[in-house]
């Protein structure tokens, strides 16, 4: 459904646009209806770049970004606003997303004006009605209200309500469990739980390795823009190859286990390894992928060992010039 190869991003920054951010880097994977895939990775790694430039709120600089085979990057007017029928997203602050002297309504309204100017009166209230009921909430509790007097759990589940007015496919969330307590990360994490069962595919975008685990089929690592690792998430867990995953993986506390023995363990891994990059290891053979990866189980890919970007495998593409 969504299709990844290659993307790249370089921003221009500094006064005169002299300087430039390698934010990602090569960065190339899928995600399929009813699949929930967790994009990972510490701040800066350049998750939320990903996420915008599937929703073309940012454009890739080289690559390819495919929908059902249509490609993201050129679509324009009609074709984008399509789109936006399919894929949709929702960010960390939910507050940013609603204009604080308004009620929260008007982001049904401005989406009913848009998309279905047809649809007026008690049958479009209807249908908002049973939107926001699909994603836990009392119409009654929330509608009518304005921004500071919900929750920011209740502000983002209202916005997953306005997408699923569309004929929603794709959902980027992008940290939308990080600002919310815990009563109410649950509920939003068993929202996706539901869309998931919808049919809908979702890109989750987080910095806890924990949470990633807790919702997803499939992860994507991410370190300097790069991807290092990504397969099924039981099999990523299970045998995390990547040195930078191991180091994420050895630092999510363990409840049930003793830290001395999920460090003797890891020693046992590492050791077991060896440091040797696979990807360097490989890169003259037949099963080197040409993105840079290694395939060490089916779907279970590892990306080269080196660290730092400027330091890559020579199969790792060059930055593109942008
Ligand atoms: N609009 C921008 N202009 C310049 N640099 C940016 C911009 N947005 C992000 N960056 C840089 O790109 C890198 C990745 O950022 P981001 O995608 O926000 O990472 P993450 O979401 O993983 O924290 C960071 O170095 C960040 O400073
Ligand atoms: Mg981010």
């Amino acid at each position: 459904m969504l299709e990844l190869v290659d993307v790249h991003k370089v921003y221009r920054v500094g006064t005169f646009g002299t300087g430039t951010v390698h934010a990602v880097r090569g960065v190339s994977f899928d995600v399929q209806p009813g699949e929930v895939v967790s994009l990972i990775g510490e701040s800066g790694s350049g998750k939320s770049t990903i996420g915008r430039m599937v929703l073309r709120l940012a454009n890739a600089t080289s690559g390819s970004i495919r929908f059902d085979g249509t490609d993201v990057v050129s679509l324009r007017h009609r074709g984008l606003r399509d789109y936006y029928r399919h894929a949709q997203g929702v960010f960390q602050d939910p507050f940013s997303s609603y204009n604080p002297i308004f009620k929260v309504d008007r982001t049904f309204e401005t989406l009913r004006r848009s998309y279905f100017p047809q649809d007026t009166g008690a049958a479009w209230d209807e249908r908002v009605a049973d939107a926001v009921h699909s994603v836990g909430l009392v119409p009654g509790e929330v509608l009518g209200k304005f921004p500071h007097q919900l929750s920011g759990g209740q502000l983002q589940r209202l916005l997953v309500a306005r997408a699923l007015l569309l004929d929603l496919r794709l959902l980027v969330a992008d940290e939308i469990i990080s600002m919310l307590d815990a009563s109410t990360r649950i509920d939003v994490l068993n929202l996706l739980g539901d869309l998931k069962a919808r049919g809908l595919g979702i890109l989750f975008v987080t910095h806890d390795l924990s949470l990633g685990n807790y919702v997803s089929d499939k992860v994507v690592i991410l370190h300097q823009g790069r991807v290092v690792e990504r397969g099924p998430t039981a099999a990523v867990f299970a045998d995390p190859r990547h040195p930078y995953t191991r180091t994420l993986l050895a630092s999510v506390p363990q409840l049930d286990r003793r830290w001395e023995d999920v460090e003797a363990e890891e020693e046992r891994r590492s050791a077991a390894l060896g440091d040797e990059c696979l990807y360097h290891a490989r890169v003259d053979g037949a099963d080197a992928h040409d993105l840079g990866l290694v395939e060490v189980a089916p779907g279970h890919l590892v990306g080269c060992f080196r660290d730092g970007a400027d330091d890559a495998c020579p199969g790792v593409r060059a930055p593109v010039a942008g």
